[in-house]
């Protein structure tokens, strides 16, 4: 597959378009603000005027939108997805998303087209590097007919049937929105109790969280959070895991809670900053940070 259409030049799709323009495909992209679509144009891009016109003649279309509205907005009407791509062409979805709109996407394309349910794990530098981690959800044959294209972009993990790599992803961020609750909620505690930053480091260091203690340290030290992946985004994800554990009857505690702690950090301002600074909300709110 060389013929590829982006849609969707945001943090993660530009940089996805463009590795792809690097490795020698012809990759047409769409954004709906034109502005970020400028620099694929003077990289040696195509720039389509809608997603339709974007998807016309591609082999494969990558979508990579902020979540199901946005998805429903590019794939449908006159000037969706689905009103240009070519028949036989594979759509492959890599925003993270609800199973919901996954169905919905299915049902909008027209019959023949190739749907694989492709959410990715890792930030901005890895798909600038081809070193995303791709959760595939799909028929085998189709993931192994995308596989060329996927290692171009990371490594595929095949996770099951299409919806399984949207379930996949919503299990995944509650994995690290989870980890990061407790890290902030267990830092705010050791203030409180009156342990040095240093000392609760140490302690902290022979948990389970040890890693992430160590890889958060230095952004709450500098207590800069430049946006990679943004807080609201992140925000936006717990609420479709908790619609999705709503959906399967589920009651679960902490899934519950690393969402509020997200949404309240959210209201404080922090939105536009990385998911990342849900850990200087949590010791804000805690009132008694940990001395330094
Ligand atoms: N950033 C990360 O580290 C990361 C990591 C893994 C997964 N993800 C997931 O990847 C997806 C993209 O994230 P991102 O960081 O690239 O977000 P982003 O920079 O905010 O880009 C979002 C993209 O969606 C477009 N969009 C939003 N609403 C739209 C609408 N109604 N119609 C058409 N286009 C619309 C935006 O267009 P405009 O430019 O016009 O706003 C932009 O192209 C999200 O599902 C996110 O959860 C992100």
């Amino acid at each position: 597959m060389e013929r590829i259409a982006v849609i969707g030049l945001g943090a993660m799709g530009a940089p996805i378009a463009h590795r792809l323009l690097g490795q020698g495909c012809q990759v047409t992209g769409w954004n709906r603000s034109p502005r970020r679509a400028a620099a694929l144009r003077e990289a040696g891009g195509a720039v389509g005027v809608s997603p339709a016109d974007a998807v016309r003649g591609a082999e494969a279309v990558l979508v990579m939108v902020t979540g199901p509205q946005a998805l429903l907005a590019v794939t449908e009407g006159e000037h969706g997805i689905a009103a240009g791509i070519d028949p036989g062409a594979v759509v492959v979805q890599m925003s993270t998303v609800s199973p919901s709109s996954l169905t919905r996407l299915a049902q909008a394309l027209p019959a023949g087209t190739g749907l694989l349910d492709a959410p990715v794990l890792g930030s901005v530098a890895e798909a600038a590097s081809g070193a995303l981690r791709i959760l595939a959800g799909g028929p085998p044959e189709l993931v192994e007919r995308c596989l060329p294209l996927l290692t171009r972009l990371g490594s595929p993990l095949r996770v099951g049937e299409l919806g399984a790599g949207t379930a996949a992803k919503l299990v995944a961020n509650n994995a690290l929105f989870g980890v990061l609750g407790v890290l902030g909620e267990s830092l705010a505690l050791g203030g409180a109790l009156g342990l040095s930053w240093e000392v609760l480091h140490e302690v902290l260091g022979v948990t389970p969280l040890a890693e992430q203690a160590a890889r958060r340290r230095p952004v709450i030290e500098a207590d800069d959070y430049p946006a990679r992946f943004a807080l609201a985004l992140a925000r936006k994800d717990a609420d479709l895991v908790a619609d999705a554990v709503g959906d399967a009857g589920l009651t679960l505690g902490l899934t519950a809670a690393s969402r509020d702690w997200l949404a309240a950090a959210e209201g404080a301002g922090r939105a536009d900053q990385d998911y990342t600074a849900v850990l200087a909300a949590i010791l804000h709110a805690a009132g008694k940070e940990p001395r330094r």
